[in-house]
């Protein structure tokens, strides 16, 4: 089949087989990008309207006991200045986020082993009882289905833990032996089942990629059915293995979340900081091509440098205001609103009227 054909048929059926996947990924034409393009914004146009969702990002520890070879804070990179935030850094994050209009707080950090499964619980029962009118999502890696309980008793009610790559051989490709891709959709099967809106996500153009192992996320995405997916480019950083890989194209990137707004009508898509990395209008491009989220940096500025995935990441000098208002105009210039709103998976608001 074509790939205009294959575009229309996942617009209906929000779903292809592997096969399709991968004829569509090796048949991609400039041609049928723009129908992709086209059919995704109006899909999201039905569901959102012009509405685009802010997240506070609040990257509070970058010390990380994981050694992915992509990851600019994994363990054996000694060149990352290492910091944690306080809880009290963390709630006054929370704090100048809520003045300006946030009502998600995403807590991200690496796999800091200082963090005990109580500290985070007492982090997100202070957040919680401090903004019982927000959201709190935890990006915090991989734990027992016993703490994610507890997290989520304490009052978290979202979880990204991006898969990586639905591909075990590629999965070990890009990570060391001592994690597993068994644990990793362990994880996220756990996520779901507790009760949590779960985010997945992978890397474009990551070291090893193919259009089946793209296939393959795509084939994960559609059975999964997470509330969101979080995508952006591989960009190689330099104290890494994998310094000198090629990084991932704007292109690919709007293609896949083109793709994803078809297979995940409501789902909530964010365009990335990875992408306005490799592109200076990358997210913009990301919300015109059927993403509906943003995520702007609420970590203190003098932290943000440190938190450095990857080569080169954008709004790393900028203080929380200066990052909101910065995505503020960019949506506006090209017609859209952010909204103060927590923003949650119309999916879940749907269930529970049922
Ligand atoms: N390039 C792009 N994205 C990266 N991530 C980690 N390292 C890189 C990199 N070099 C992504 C991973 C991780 C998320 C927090 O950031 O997908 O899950
Ligand atoms: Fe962070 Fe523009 S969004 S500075």
């Amino acid at each position: 089949m074509r790939a205009d054909e294959l575009i229309r048929k996942l617009s209906r059926n929000h779903q292809l087989n592997k096969e399709e996947w991968i004829c569509l990924f090796e048949n991609r034409s400039e041609q049928s990008d723009r129908l992709l393009w086209k059919l995704a914004d109006e899909v999201r146009r039905a569901h959102f309207g012009n509405k685009v969702y802010k997240r506070g990002l609040i990257e509070f520890t970058n010390y990380c006991k994981n050694d992915c070879y992509y990851c600019g804070i994994r363990r054996s990179n000694v060149a990352a200045s290492r910091y944690r935030l306080s809880e009290e850094d963390i709630l006054s994050c929370c704090k100048e986020g809520y003045r300006l209009g946030f009502r998600t707080f995403v807590l991200q950090g690496g796999e800091d082993g200082a963090y005990q499964e109580a500290d985070i619980v007492r982090l997100v029962s202070a957040i919680r009882k401090n903004y019982p009118d927000c959201a709190i999502t935890l990006s915090i890696g991989e734990w027992d289905r016993s703490s994610y309980q507890k997290f989520f008793d304490a009052g978290a009610n979202r979880y990204l833990l991006r898969h990586e790559t639905a591909n075990k051989a590629h999965y070990e490709k890009l990570h060391p032996e001592s994690m597993s891709f068994e644990n990793r959709m362990r994880c996220l099967a756990d996520l779901k089942e507790i009760g949590y809106q779960v985010g997945c996500g992978f890397m474009v153009g990551s070291p090893y990629q193919t259009s089946e192992t793209l296939a393959e996320d795509f084939m994960f995405i559609q059975e999964f059915r997470p509330a969101m997916v979080g995508i952006g480019p591989f960009v190689p950083h330099h104290d890494t293995p994998f310094k000198d890989e090629t990084k991932g194209t704007v292109s690919l990137t709007l293609f896949c979340i083109g793709l994803l707004r078809l297979t995940l009508p409501y789902g909530l898509i964010p365009a990335t900081t990875a992408l306005g990395t490799i592109s200076p209008t990358g997210r913009e491009q990301g919300i015109q091509c059927g993403a509906n989220v943003v995520m702007p940096n609420l970590s203190p500025g003098t932290v943000r440098e440190k938190y450095e995935l990857y080569d080169n990441k954008i709004c790393t000098g900028e203080e929380a205001a200066e990052c909101a208002s910065c995505l503020e105009q960019r949506m506006e210039s090209i017609g859209y609103e952010i909204v103060v709103d927590r923003g949650d998976s119309p999916l879940i608001q749907m269930e529970a009227k049922t």
